[in-house]
């Protein structure tokens, strides 16, 4: 054969191994309301820059008939592309072939751009759409799984790594996206589950529906097992690459910096605003992060999950940054179980990827009740002290109004380590709030009292001025400085500047023991 009939025949190899499973197949992927892997890989990647790697692999097995039956690239696309410039490394699994079910040389393919964005440090991103283990390869698939497993967690807190669901994703499977740094669902055609509605009806006689059990909302709003819930593919596209654009390409680089062209000295003054005068009224923490960060753009993270902690990434002067923030609308900004988890994942996520954090506090404490109790929340609320006690990145934290007890020393306070600590004149630092702490001390006083509402009233009073303010603790240089809540952006940017240098080391050891 010549070598340009050589050339033809690679060409209309490669051509029909981009088919998939066939026409047939993909008009019916289309007709389910989804893209299929290689349309998907085209959205994200910037354009003629995918590279795909062993498009010609195909199964070993001979078993029911498989022989017959062989696809190249096996059912899943993979290689390297870039995204915004940036190089990352990528699979997508093609349900036109055996329904993205995971064999041997899929999970072998998927191994192979994990190593290498490992070893090349840059994000990995893993687009799902599977019916799991490949039934016809038995316990290959399952060895083929664990090693996609083992390097989730070798690569964990070295590269990005983000999942997104675009169609099922179920058993054992699921695991690996539970792994991963972030994990997407597209409304209405993923699923996640660990046994499906018929195993669970057979089991427990309990009767639930794809949608309700695994579906997009179920786990961004029940679970907390996915952090975005995206309207469609493209959406959901569109959300990772924003989200990369926050993230640095490995543990050893810095995130990008972005010219957003918002001014770094702007004064806002809204913000004195923001706060009602009366302590126990609510107000929406998004409203403050939105008016302090460039342009008041707020990438969400676990938007609709324990809405009492608000996390999420956004930018000061281009620098990259997470915020956490008490949500006083929601159970008062109280901590519970599942907000001190939250909290403490995105906390660890962006010590792990050198992305500063900045703490807006407005907590009244913990949440009390024996369901909190029994839960754990000595146990879950731990996770997020540790958390800030083990981040080393640098720490700015504002006291807006709230910052009573334990939650005080959890949110980020100067003796667990936050490098500038600031209070509006708002802030309240106390043991507790004053009608609590009133009650306790002056029990007796107010029960002699010929009129103890009265007497109450004014202890409680009392108190407010005496402790319910910044006052004591900047005495004590709990707090650096009490600044004005128009200049908030202003003292941030500044004081951040000012830590990008910061490095701070801790003893050596194996790794710690976050209480789980
Ligand atoms: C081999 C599979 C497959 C699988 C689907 N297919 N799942 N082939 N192994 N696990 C094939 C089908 O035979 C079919 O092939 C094609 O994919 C499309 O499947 P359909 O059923 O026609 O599609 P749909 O109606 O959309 O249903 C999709 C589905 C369903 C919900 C995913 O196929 C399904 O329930 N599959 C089994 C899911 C499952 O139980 N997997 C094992 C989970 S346990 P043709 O040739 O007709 O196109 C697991 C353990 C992992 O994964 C452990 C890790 C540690």
């Amino acid at each position: 054969m010549s070598t340009q009939n050589k050339i033809k025949e690679l060409r209309e190899k490669r051509e029909q191994a981009k088919l998939g499973g066939g026409k047939k197949r993909i008009e019916t992927q289309h007709k389910k309301g989804k893209l299929t892997a290689r349309e998907r890989l085209d959205l994200l990647l910037d354009s003629g820059t995918f590279r795909e790697m062993d498009i010609f692999v195909t199964h070993r097995t001979s078993d029911f008939g498989m022989d017959e039956k062989k696809f190249p690239g096996d059912g899943v696309v993979t290689g390297y592309g870039r995204v915004d410039g940036r190089l990352v490394y990528v699979f997508s699994q093609d349900f036109t072939v055996f329904g993205g079910s995971l064999g041997e040389m899929f999970a072998e393919k998927v191994c192979k751009v994990m190593d290498l964005a490992m070893r090349n440090g840059a994000p990995f991103i893993g687009l799902n759409d599977s019916g799991g283990a490949r039934i016809q390869e038995g316990v290959l698939s399952l060895g083929g799984y664990a090693e996609i497993f083992f390097r989730n967690v070798v690569a964990s807190g070295v590269v990005p790594q983000i999942s997104a669901i675009m169609g099922p994703c179920a058993g054992g499977a699921v695991y690996s996206p539970a792994m991963t740094d972030f994990t997407l669902m597209v409304k209405g055609t993923s699923h996640m589950f660990i046994t499906g509605p018929e195993v669970i009806k057979a089991v427990t006689g309990e009767e639930v529906t794809f949608e309700q059990l695994g579906g997009a909302m179920s786990h961004n709003r029940r679970s907390g097992v996915a952090h975005f819930a995206a309207e469609n593919e493209e959406h959901c596209i569109e959300l990772i690459k924003t989200l990369l654009s926050y993230l640095p390409s490995n543990n050893l680089d810095d995130p990008p910096r972005m010219e957003t062209g918002d001014d770094p000295n702007r004064m806002d003054d809204e913000l004195p605003k923001m706060v009602p005068s009366e302590s126990d009224k609510p107000y929406d923490m998004k409203d403050i992060i939105l008016r302090v960060v460039d342009n008041g753009e707020f990438l969400e993270v676990h938007e609709h999950w324990a809405k009492n902690i608000v996390v999420g990434f956004a930018r000061l002067d281009g620098y990259s940054i997470g915020i956490v923030g008490n949500q006083p609308k929601v159970l008062a900004g109280t901590l519970d179980i599942e907000s001190s988890t939250k909290g403490a994942r995105f906390v660890r996520f962006c010590d792990a990827f050198n992305i500063p954090l900045l703490t807006f506090v407005d907590v009244p404490g913990f949440l009390p009740g024996t369901a909190q109790e029994y839960g754990g929340i000595i146990r879950n609320g731990a996770k997020l002290l540790y958390a800030y006690c083990e981040a080393t990145v640098p720490k700015m934290t504002v006291i807006i109004r709230k910052a009573y007890g334990g939650a005080y020393d959890v949110m980020c306070s100067k003796h667990i380590r936050a490098d500038i600590n600031f209070a509006w004149p708002s802030a309240e630092l106390a043991v507790m709030g004053p009608s609590g702490a009133v009650n306790i001390v002056f029990k007796k006083e107010i029960q002699a009292a010929k009129d103890p509402e009265k007497k109450a009233e004014e202890l409680v009073a009392d108190y407010r001025e005496k402790f319910a303010n910044p006052y004591i603790a900047a005495q004590m240089g709990y707090i650096d400085d009490i600044i004005e809540p128009q200049e908030t952006r202003p003292r941030l940017i500044d004081a951040l500047e000012t830590l990008l240098d910061k490095r701070e080391t801790r003893p050596a050891k194996k790794h710690g023991n976050i209480p789980l």
